[in-house]
Order: C-alpha cells, then structure tokens, then sequence
C-alpha cells in the first residue's frame, strides 16, 4: 500500500491540458519535427515510451490504473509491457527483478509454462459455465488435502473471500461485530476498510480504546459500529475486548502475520491466543491468507504456526497470478453456507480458467520443491540485506519469513523491533527508505515503493538473481548516505 502518495495529492500542474477539441490530457508537449517530444513543465526530459503510453493510460482510466495502489505519481507509475519467470520488462525495454510479483501472487514465476499450458488447454472446452466443472473438482480436492480444510468454495479475489467468510461468521453467531487489527488489510469491500495500513496513525487514537478509521471516503458511517480495530499483538487489550463485548462479536478476522506491513510477525503464542478466546467465547477465528495461503508452507500460516482457524481466506499464490480466491475451513463453519439460507454465489465463482490455473499451480507445489527453493533464496537475501545495513550503521528490522519478507529502515535504535502498526510507524524512516527504493528501480530491482509491502519471492528466482539483486543493495545504500 503506499500510502505517501494518494491521489489527494497529485500535482496537477504537471499534465498540459489538452488543446481545444482534443480527446486525451497528455503530459507530452508538441515538439519541431525530427526532435523528441519533451515532457512539458514537470521535467524536461526526453518522452519515454512509458510517458506515451501513461498519458493515454491517463486519459482513460481514473489515474491511469485499475487499482488505487498501483498510481505512484504522474512520473513514476509504470507501465509493464510483459512478464516471464522473475522478471518484468516496462515498456521501454528495461528489465526488473520483480519483488512484488503482483502483490504476492505470482509464486511460480511470470507466465510460468506448466500453468499457462493448463489453462490453455482447459478453456478449449469453454470457460464460464455456471455450474460445477470437473477442474473445479480436482482443484477443490487438491486444496483441502493441501491446507487440511474439509471443504472449500472458489471466489474471484481476495476481497471477495473475506466478504463472504464475514457472512458466513456472522450467519453461524447470529452476530453483528468483529475485530480486525490495525494495519491489517483485507480488501477493497466496506466491511473491512477500517484502520488499514493507509489510516493514518494520528487519526486511530489511543492505543487502549482505539478509533476506527475509514480508508476510504464513501464507507457508510452505519458501519462503524460493526468494526472493533485492535493493536495486532497486543494480548491484554484483546482480552479485555473479548471480556467486555465477547457474546456481540460474530468473528476475529485476522491475518496470521502482518502481510500488509512489512510482515511483521505474530508474537509467540499470539494466534493460539486468539484461538483459545474464540473457542470460550463462541466466536468464528478467520484467519486471512490472502497473501500467507500457498505462500510460506504448502499449508499455509495455519501449518506454518499449527494454529487451525475456523475459517480461511485465500486468493493470491493459489492461482500464480491468475484472478482466483476461496473460503475454505472446518465442516461445521462452511456448511452454514446454504441455498436460500445463507448466500455464497458468483458468476464466475469457478470458472474454468482460474480453476485450471489453481490446480495446475497447487500441482507444481506438490511436486517440486517449491517452498524449499524460495525459501533458501529468500533467507540468503534477508540476511544479505541485513548485513549491507549493518555495515553502513543504518538501523532496520528485516522481518518476516523467506517467502515474504519486510525491510523496515529505521529513523534510531528501537528499544524493541516494532511489533504492530503504530510502532512501525514511528519506526520508521519513510525518505531513507523511499530513497533505496528508487535507487534499487533505477539498477533493475522492483520492490514495492511502500516499505510496508513484503519483498516477494517466485521459485524462478536464481541464485544469479539474488546475486544482483545484493550488489544492486549494496550500491544503493553506498550511494543515498554518502
Ligand atoms: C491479507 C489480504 N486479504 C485480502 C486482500 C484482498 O485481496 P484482493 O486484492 O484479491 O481483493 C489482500 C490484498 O492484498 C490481502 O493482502
């Protein structure tokens, strides 16, 4: 999420207007024949075949992007013209080492052969069809022997997993409320877009009897009074809460570690917590593995931790990129989904396409040694970038697992590591940090801008990768602090 640069605060008075009757704004001013066109006002350099395609991108869309996340600013929004194993190349040709990988989904590797040949294959038979399909099937069976659920049902997203879990939860209490965590990210629906990791800090109130706020202009008010925001990691104000107001909560949706702020980890004992609150007080525990599901263990946070929810949310690493999600859980919880009853529907819930890319992706999990490669790669580049931070006395945190960790740069020696949202925050230094990025997009590396998204790994990561990507650090945090 980058949360620096919403489009609140776009500068307008870099985009040229355009001339009368024209249909596009672009940011491209009319050069003399024979020369480039130059990007008029804001800078002037050379157009770049990004800037072309950006401002018709602009002229389009809201923005120039069909997610809110992806606009880093009039000059820096990229424009990706494909993808192949770990890497991406922008329209201009240049190549990137992808760390973001779509915001985690991609854990193969970009049009990784075996799933684009699944799908390929599967949708020569059709694709939506409304009705059960036997790659839905397979993939259905796979996925429950993967995770341990008994039974799962297929969304289209992430957002749409944790809509319908709340549902269900709700319909299985015959409650209303749930607690979420500061800082916790669940999707775009209005249920879930209090105290994000865009909510400001200044805003939440006091960390004992915390304020939801709304990520969003739009969210109705009404549904304020549904959401209950927590510190992530704080025992005694979540034992409190459950005390006070236990027998109104319906769910705890909670993401096992902070996947949407640098990964930051459950404290020991943290989620068998929330298990043992749930069980005496009747409440349904979601856990949300919309970015740890088929990511950091074939079974996800719940093998990762040995703690079972009731409920589990998933999208993400389940399709290698392709639009997928499911809910899937205990017996008891996902049967209270019933026709008539309790809804749980889609179009395209299912379809072919995204089905057949899940199964194929799950399969390559089963037989290769996925989570083994991406893992040894991902602990060589944790510690590598610890050391090089090290080196330069620059205070950090590297934090999270190998498949998906955090690197948060400190603005002075912490007491203790930052341990939930409010505490990253004052951590953190957002220029420095911002600054190694930038340097890290000019020498061929993609992290995401905002500190607070993991850096991804994919199994088509090499060696050779993690190699460049090291000496790429190394000479970005020479060159920022000199
Ligand atoms: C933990 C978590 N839950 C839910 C979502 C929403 O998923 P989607 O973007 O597929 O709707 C996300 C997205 O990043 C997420 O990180």
């Amino acid at each position: 999420m980058f949360k620096d640069k919403l489009p609140n605060d776009l500068p307008m008075e870099s985009l040229v207007k355009p001339a009368a009757g024209s249909m596009a704004t672009t940011p491209v001013a009319m050069a003399p024949a024979g020369e480039a066109p130059r990007i008029a006002m804001a800078n002037a350099r050379p157009a770049t075949q990004r800037d072309l395609w950006y401002a018709r991108a602009r002229a389009a869309m809201p923005w120039g992007v069909s997610s809110n996340f992806r606009y880093w600013g009039e000059d820096d929004t990229p424009v990706v013209a494909r993808g192949k194993g770990a890497y991406i190349w922008d329209v201009d040709g240049k190549r990137y080492i992808d760390y973001r990988l779509g915001f985690g989904p991609v854990i193969l590797g970009h049009a990784y052969d075996a799933v684009t040949q699944a799908v390929f294959e599967a949708m020569q038979d059709g694709n939506t069809f409304a009705l059960t399909n036997v790659y839905e099937i397979q993939a259905a069976e796979r996925l429950c022997r993967m995770t341990g659920a008994d039974k799962v049902r297929f969304t289209n997203s992430g957002s749409e997993s944790t809509m319908h879990a709340l549902r269900i939860a709700r319909a299985h209490t015959n409650r209303e409320r749930f607690i979420k965590f500061e800082g916790c990210y669940h999707g775009a629906h209005d249920n879930v877009m209090w105290s994000t990791p865009n909510s400001p800090v200044e805003a939440m109130g006091s960390r004992r009897s915390p304020i939801p706020v709304p990520t969003s202009s739009g969210i109705p008010n009404d549904m304020r009074r549904l959401v209950i925001p927590l510190p992530f990691n704080d025992f005694e104000m979540l034992e409190r809460t459950v005390r006070d107001h236990g027998h109104d909560i319906a769910a705890i949706l909670v993401e096992p570690m902070m996947g949407n702020m640098a990964s930051l980890m459950p404290a020991k004992g943290w989620l068998e917590f929330i298990r043992k609150l749930c069980d005496d007080y009747g409440i349904v525990m979601i856990m949300d593995e919309v970015k740890t599901g088929f990511r950091i263990a074939p079974g996800g946070a719940q093998q990762f931790f040995g703690v079972h929810a009731d409920l589990v949310t998933y999208a993400k690493a389940m399709g290698n990129g392709f639009p997928i999600g499911a809910i899937a859980g205990k017996e008891e919880f996902m049967m209270t989904i019933e026709p008539g009853a309790v809804g749980h529907g889609g179009t395209y819930c299912g379809n072919v396409v995204s089905v057949a890319a899940c199964d194929a992706t799950l399969r390559v999990m089963e037989e290769e040694p996925v989570f083994e490669t991406i893992n040894a790669r991902g602990l060589r580049l944790m510690a590598g970038i610890h050391d090089i931070l090290d080196r330069f006395g620059i205070p950090h945190v590297v934090t999270g697992v190998p498949a998906m960790f955090g690197v948060i740069i400190g603005n002075g020696e912490a007491d203790s590591p930052p341990r939930d949202y409010r505490t990253a925050n004052s951590y953190s230094d957002d220029e420095l940090s911002s600054a190694i990025c930038e340097g890290l997009r000019e020498r061929g590396v993609m992290p995401d801008p905002d500190y607070a998204e993991p850096w991804f790994l994919c199994y088509a990561l090499s060696e050779a990768d993690v190699d460049e990507t090291l000496q790429a650090y190394e000479d970005v945090v020479a060159s920022v602090i000199r």
